[in-house]
């Protein structure tokens, strides 16, 4: 059983949480994604930001945790939510687009690399991803869960050929440059990996 698998650890987190989101990504992800465009959010937690992308996209949430999806499910009994690790990614679905906020920073290295394969794959032609990571180097364990740090030079080295890098910038949560986003789009001459 995960960190995020235990009703008092995502209490905590929806406290520690409070007054964050990430609007300041949505917007990013508005300037180049059309509206009524399909966006899947992975590791959506609390779901504040699938709120804020279901109010340009048609969007779907996802998570690893139960807890946490079935708290959202309680508030929003129509929303669409998979449950869905965002290694694995087990879905038939297609989207234009994959969303996270402060999620992929859980994975391995090479777990990264595997999800990125698997996003190219769920992705329409042409399609997104924009993920947010905290700024840094190395690797750290805390409470079980993994923090994997970034810089812009070793996000890209991650980037899997399937994509093309659109941005990589650092911008300000909490305290300026403590985290990064990536923008990717999938090429269009890439193969799509088969889906499992
Ligand atoms: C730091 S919280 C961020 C939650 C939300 N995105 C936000 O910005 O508030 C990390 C989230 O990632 C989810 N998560 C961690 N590892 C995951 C994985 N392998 N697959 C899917 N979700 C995962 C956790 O369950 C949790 O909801």
């Amino acid at each position: 059983m995960g960190f995020y698998d235990e009703e008092r650890n995502i209490e905590t987190y929806v406290e520690m949480a409070e007054g964050l989101d990430g609007r300041e990504l949505v917007d990013v992800l508005k300037k180049h994604l059309a509206p009524g465009s399909t966006v899947l959010e992975l590791g959506m937690g609390p779901g504040k930001d699938l709120a804020l992308l279901a109010e340009a996209f048609a969007a779907t949430g996802s998570d690893r945790s139960q807890a946490f999806l079935h708290r959202y499910r309680r508030a929003h009994p129509d929303a669409e939510l998979l449950f869905l690790d965002a290694v694995t990614l087990e879905t038939e679905q297609r989207f234009d687009a994959i969303f996270s906020n402060k999620v992929l920073h859980h994975l391995s290295v090479g777990e990264l690399r595997r999800s990125l394969q698997r996003q190219a794959a769920i992705l329409n032609a042409n399609g997104l991803v924009l993920h947010s990571f905290w700024f840094g180097e190395g690797a750290e364990e805390n409470h079980g869960l993994r923090f994997t740090y970034y810089t812009d030079s070793t996000l890209t080295a991650v980037v899997v050929p399937e994509f093309a890098k659109v941005a990589c910038v650092r911008y300000r949560e909490i305290e300026e440059g403590v985290s990064l986003y990536l923008l990717l789009r999938r090429s269009s001459n890439s193969l799509p990996t088969p889906v499992r």
